[in-house]
């Protein structure tokens, strides 16, 4: 993707060849209820408040409570499930659009564990199920913007970050977060590869990971994350571009000095720290002004205009008041 030549996006999706993955509402849940897909015991579904939006049905139901977060509902149609799950960036998988969707099987998301360390006063690995139940699950329709010039609409399932990082109580000298995610040889092919320093990682200040916006996340459309969307758990940042939002996170480390990032490491001229998406500051090799809608494409789809922050400007804008955003690209 970044570090290869740019391939155009003239790739075919999923949508092109499948009808629209629908949005369906509550009777569509109550019929997967009746089928016995949506797993029982799930106290705010059963109460009928939650969203049912439904993937293929294959994985394990996840639902969340519709979000109240300002900003986590987007009006815009979700992209089909289809695309969200085919058209992948996730490089340990492989360099290629369709590489993560036929080579990710051969992840194993449990037993997982997510060690929280560093500048906090509770240190503590986490074991993935503990994970699941340390705060609400909620439903958030996020729009994510990649730095290729493509967006996507995700109704994500996921909690706070700052759910957990209120659990681990960072210290004082805890001033950015640095995020670690799996590389491991034998489950993921990609890895053997020099395409990245391995593992990848990712950082935010510690002030954007207390943004309620950021998502821990651990499903979508209803169900549990797709390997090739990150399983078991990822971090999903929609008012950045979409390499921040790890995925198949293993550590999470509070530290006092600025992490360098996997793709700033590669190469610092065209990836910043902040990565917030910005139609103002362009990459060297792709315009940030505007983007294409994936599942949407024909001949005639207009390009959107790309939106300060993503359309997250409310908000985001206040945690980066005074700073010139072309030199903290
Ligand atoms: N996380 C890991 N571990 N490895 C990756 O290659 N790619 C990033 C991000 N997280 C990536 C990753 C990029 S470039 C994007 S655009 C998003 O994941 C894509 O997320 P999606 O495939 O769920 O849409």
């Amino acid at each position: 993707m970044y570090l290869l030549k740019d391939r155009g996006f003239n790739h075919r999706t999923p949508s092109d060849i499948t009808p629209q993955a629908i949005y369906h509402a509550r009777r569509t849940w109550l019929q997967r209820a009746a089928w016995g897909l949506a797993g029982a015991g799930l106290g705010p579904w059963a109460a009928g408040e939650a969203l049912a939006l439904t993937g293929p049905g294959k994985l394990a139901a996840l639902p969340g409570t519709r979000s109240t977060a300002a900003g986590s509902m987007v009006m815009d149609k979700p992209t089909p499930y289809a695309d969200v799950t085919s058209y992948n960036n996730f490089y340990e998988f492989g360099t290629d659009k369709a590489d993560p969707a036929r080579a990710a099987h051969t992840l194993k998301p449990r037993p997982w564990t997510v060690s929280v360390e560093g500048e906090v006063k509770k240190p503590k690995v986490y074991d993935l199920d503990e994970l699941l139940k340390l705060a609400p699950m909620e439903e958030r329709i996020y729009r994510l913007r990649c730095v290729e010039g493509w967006s996507m609409v995700v109704p994500w399932v996921g909690y706070s970050l700052a759910e957990l990082i209120r659990k681990v109580e960072p210290t004082g000298n805890a001033k950015f977060v640095q995020f670690t995610t799996l590389a491991d040889k034998a489950q993921m092919p990609g890895v053997r590869s020099s395409v990245l320093d391995w593992p990848y990682t990712e950082g935010l200040r510690l002030d954007e990971a207390m943004n309620p916006l950021a998502l821990l996340t651990f499903g979508l459309y209803g169900e549990v994350l797709p390997n090739q969307n990150g399983a078991p758990v990822r971090i999903v940042l929609p008012w950045k571009y979409g390499f921040k939002s790890a995925k198949s996170i293993v550590k999470i480390r509070f530290v006092d000095k600025q992490p360098v990032s996997s793709w700033e490491r590669a190469n610092p001229s065209e990836y910043g720290f902040y990565s917030n998406v910005n139609p103002q500051v362009d990459h060297p090799r792709w315009s940030q002004a505007s983007e294409r809608r994936i599942g949407e494409d024909g001949l005639f789809t207009k390009r959107r205009p790309t939106l300060m922050f993503n359309g997250y400007e409310a908000q985001v804008g206040q945690l980066y008041a005074g700073m010139d955003l072309k030199k903290h690209y």
